[in-house]
């Protein structure tokens, strides 16, 4: 600004610029209204093909005091044509509703019409919707577009996902097949998801739960949704739920939260299991319906207000609405909910007597009781439910060859008289029940794990990975989705960030250390920094709990053949990222939350948890210091509130010159927001990776020895490195050679075995 001269001239280049901007944006709006215009027929009274002069007064058109069209209203006029493209230049437009007419031929996209709030194009004759079409679309509140049927398939895009203001959603009957997109997180405002009559296929997406969406018309779909519909247990908002001919499975969840649920349509699936005592109770339910579904256990009664339809098929033990089943019915249906209510036994176990002929059950024939059960080979997955300790007479019992998870219940070992007791060939974990010396029990091969007292972890020593927690028989189908690249993307990024944090920290302790040693990190200063984190665990890396002795051993220095972590090598290795992860395990995404229970909320909390322990080189819970500074998190918000006590706070060996200070700040003021106390205050994942990616940027370390040696790009960005390196690991064999090569990475294709962390961002 010391030239007044130049300042002049750039602020009168700069209304230039706004002025013609301005005029441009006029004119092009009058010569698209006209090019509508002439598009269709018959041409709306009071329109022009000829001129577009005063098309601001035309019937249904409105303008802002610049000439700017912000909204053109053409419903129902009988009118067809095909509109022109250049729609998406009236860059004012906020609302477009052209419902119930014959227009054809391709909708124009309407990206990036950043303004544009409302979208009414439903019953109409459109022929394709272009693949951009809702993109950009920040403003856009309400896209409704049911009734197009002469559409060419075609599916929801995630450019959706811009439009965060999104209340309702509806293109029923509007061709639309695939599968719902997991994007629900980035519609609070949601209430309207009308998409019934489409071909959509493939499960509920997990996000629903963090949508407040009321109404959900999911029903008659060509040919069906499937899986669980567990999520529905936590959408509290529910008031209008229509799921009615899918193919869902599994059993009704509880839906006591959804205090506003008046009306649950769930005939023509594939439901199974015991309905939850809690629907007959729901306040406001005035209309149900079960007909033609699997549903075992009692017929449910509901009070005298409620319209229930449940005259088709159900596998109900008796027809009289609330009386209960034969308790050997019960305990059986108990049993099969351990394994989630598989449809198999929902079909094989009719009636109200066990001993009628019931498949893989065995009566003493004349006191009717049961003696054997033989489960054996099913593919169930699931627990083994303890109330088979119900089953009083029991000899046998085989669950031998399936995928069943958990303990073997203590109350087993009261079955007295048990002889026969086979588990070979699951996946069990926990201590074994003392079993009587009179019962014979088979539990190997298979299940590695059990008789471990932790419940599951590998013994020292061992390398396998345990399973994550959370896929309970309800769980099943939540766990079980493929991991999309974006989601890789998503776990790495978050690895990333924390581990260039952890390089700085460690960059700076080295400088620190310099004078009394040139090589290592030792352990002890590595304590403060990574593996602290990794050792400490309230974090979603401790999941994969067998690996972290690989990490702290490498970091300890004891392999002196995998240099991750140390000081000057600045590398982790891609096994080591695919291995404390799970194989990038969809269970350990951060700021994800699939277990239905821990909400992504609680995710991005133990992220910001993660970055206080990191800057201030303690554990989240240190019962060695005094009471108000034992619980980290309570402790470092404290410290937040007053800027001046941070650089005491963190952790000394950093040292920090100013420059750093501001970026420490920095992330101390995200790991204060993280960490809120109110779930809604705490940011997005995609807000930390916003604040810390400049810092990554920042901090990246300068040393480009590796570039030469690593085959890496370290220009390359991360989602085009994981492209390249998915690209490459199709070719090869999966990673499950658990006693993984130190020095080889299965990836082929020109990358080696190390990853090295500053060239990702
Ligand atoms: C709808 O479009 C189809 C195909 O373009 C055409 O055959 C049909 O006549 C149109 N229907 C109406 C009501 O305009
Ligand atoms: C429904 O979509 C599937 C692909 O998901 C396709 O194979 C099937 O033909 C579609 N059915 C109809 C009736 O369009
Ligand atoms: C209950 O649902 C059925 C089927 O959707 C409908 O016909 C009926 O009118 C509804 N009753 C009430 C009270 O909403
Ligand atoms: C099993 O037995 C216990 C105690 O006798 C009883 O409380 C429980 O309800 C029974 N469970 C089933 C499924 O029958
Ligand atoms: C076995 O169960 C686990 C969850 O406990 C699941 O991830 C896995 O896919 C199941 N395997 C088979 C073959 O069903
Ligand atoms: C145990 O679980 C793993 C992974 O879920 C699965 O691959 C394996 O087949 C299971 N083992 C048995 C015996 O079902």
């Amino acid at each position: 600004m010391g030239d007044p001269l130049l300042s002049l001239s750039l602020l009168l280049l700069l209304l230039s610029l706004l002025l013609s901007t301005t005029t441009t944006t006029t004119a092009d709006d009058a010569a698209t209204i006209l090019k509508l215009a002439s598009a269709l027929s018959p041409t709306p009274k009071g329109w022009s093909t000829t001129t577009s002069s005063g098309y601001c007064e035309w019937d249904g058109v409105k303008c802002d005091n610049s000439n700017n069209v912000i909204s053109i209203n053409l419903a129902t006029r009988s009118l067809s044509g095909i509109l022109p493209s250049g729609l998406s230049t009236l860059s004012k437009l906020q609302s477009l509703s052209l419902q119930e007419n014959k227009l054809s031929g391709a909708l124009p996209s309407l990206a990036n019409l950043a303004s544009l709030r409302e979208i009414y194009i439903g019953t109409n004759n459109f022929t394709s919707i272009p693949q951009d079409c809702f993109k950009g679309l920040t403003s856009l509140q309400t896209l409704i577009m049911n009734e197009n049927i002469n559409l060419e398939p075609w599916v929801i895009s995630t450019d959706l996902s811009e439009s965060s203001s999104l209340a309702s959603f509806e293109a029923s009957r509007a061709k639309i097949f695939g599968t719902i997109p997991d994007m629900f997180a980035s519609f609070p405002s949601l209430q309207n998801l009308r998409l019934s009559y489409n071909n959509l296929t493939g499960g509920l997406p997990l996000s629903f739960a963090n949508s407040g969406i009321q109404n959900l018309w999911l029903n008659n779909q060509e040919m069906g949704l499937s899986g669980n519909i567990e999520v529905l247990s936590s959408m509290e908002q529910l008031s209008q739920v229509w799921l009615q001919k899918n193919q869902f499975t599994g059993p009704v969840p509880d839906l006591s939260k959804s205090k506003n649920l008046f009306d649950l349509q769930l005939r023509d699936n594939q439901f199974t299991g015991i309905l939850p005592v809690s629907l007959d109770s729901l306040p406001g339910l005035l209309n149900i319906s079960l007909s033609n579904n699997k549903l075992q256990g009692p017929v449910p009664q509901f009070g005298k207000n409620v319209e229930v339809d449940n005259s088709g098929l159900n596998n109900f033990c008796l027809d009289t609405a609330g009386v209960a089943c034969d308790p050997q019915v019960t305990t059986l249906l108990e049993i099969a909910g351990g394994f989630g209510y598989p449809v198999t036994l929902s079909d094989s176990w009719k009636g109200n007597d066990a001993c009628s002929g019931w498949p893989f059950v065995f009566c003493d024939s004349s006191k009717k009781i049961v003696t054997t059960v033989s489960l054996g080979k099913q593919h169930f997955g699931g627990i083994i439910s303890p109330a088979f300790a119900n089953l009083t007479a029991l000899t046998t019992l085989k669950l031998n060859d399936n995928n069943l998870s958990g303990p073997i219940p203590d109350s087993l070992a009261k079955l007295s008289q048990l002889s026969l007791l086979d588990v070979s060939n699951n996946n069990l974990t926990g201590k074994i029940p003392s079993f009587a010396p009179s019962v014979k029990l088979t539990s190997t091969p298979g299940n590695s794990f059990l008789g471990s007292e932790s419940g599951g972890a590998p013994s020292p020593g061992s390398d396998s990975i345990t399973t994550a927690p959370g896929s309970g028989p309800n769980g099943k189908g939540i766990g079980g989705r493929k991991v999309s690249p974006g989601l890789i993307a998503g776990i790495v990024a978050g690895l990333v960030i924390v581990g260039v944090i952890g390089l700085f920290v460690l960059f700076k302790v080295n400088i620190k250390k310099k004078r009394e040693k040139s090589g290592r990190v030792n352990g002890q200063e590595n304590g403060n920094g990574i593996s602290s984190l990794v050792k400490n665990g309230s974090s979603g890396f401790t999941k994969g709990n067998g690996v972290l002795s690989e990490i702290q051993s490498q970091s300890s220095g004891n392999h002196s053949s995998h240099n991750a972590f140390e000081g000057g090598n600045n590398a982790i290795s891609i096994e080591v990222l695919r291995q404390v992860t799970e194989n990038f395990s969809e269970n350990n995404i951060l700021g994800k939350g699939a277990t239905g229970r821990v909400t992504r909320k609680v995710d991005v909390y133990a992220f910001g948890v993660i970055l206080m322990e990191i800057m201030t080189g303690r554990k989240a819970l240190d019962d060695t210091v005094p009471d108000e500074r034992a619980h980290l998190v309570t402790w470092f918000r404290r410290v937040l509130v007053n800027n001046d006590s941070l650089p005491k706070a963190i952790d000394q060996t950093m040292n920090p010159d100013e420059e750093t200070l501001v970026s420490i700040f920095k992330v101390a003021e995200l790991a204060g927001h993280c960490t809120a106390r109110e779930p809604h205050q705490r940011p997005d994942m995609g807000h930390a990776v916003n604040v810390l990616g400049p810092l990554v940027e920042q901090w990246k370390p300068s040393n480009h020895e590796e570039e030469s040696t690593s085959g890496i790009d370290l220009h390359m960005s991360l989602p085009h490195f994981l492209q390249r390196w998915q690209a490459d690991e199709g070719t090869s064999t999966m990673f499950n050679d658990r006693s993984h090569s130190q020095t080889q990475s299965s990836i082929p294709g020109g990358f080696t075995d190390t990853y090295t962390s500053n060239d990702c961002r």
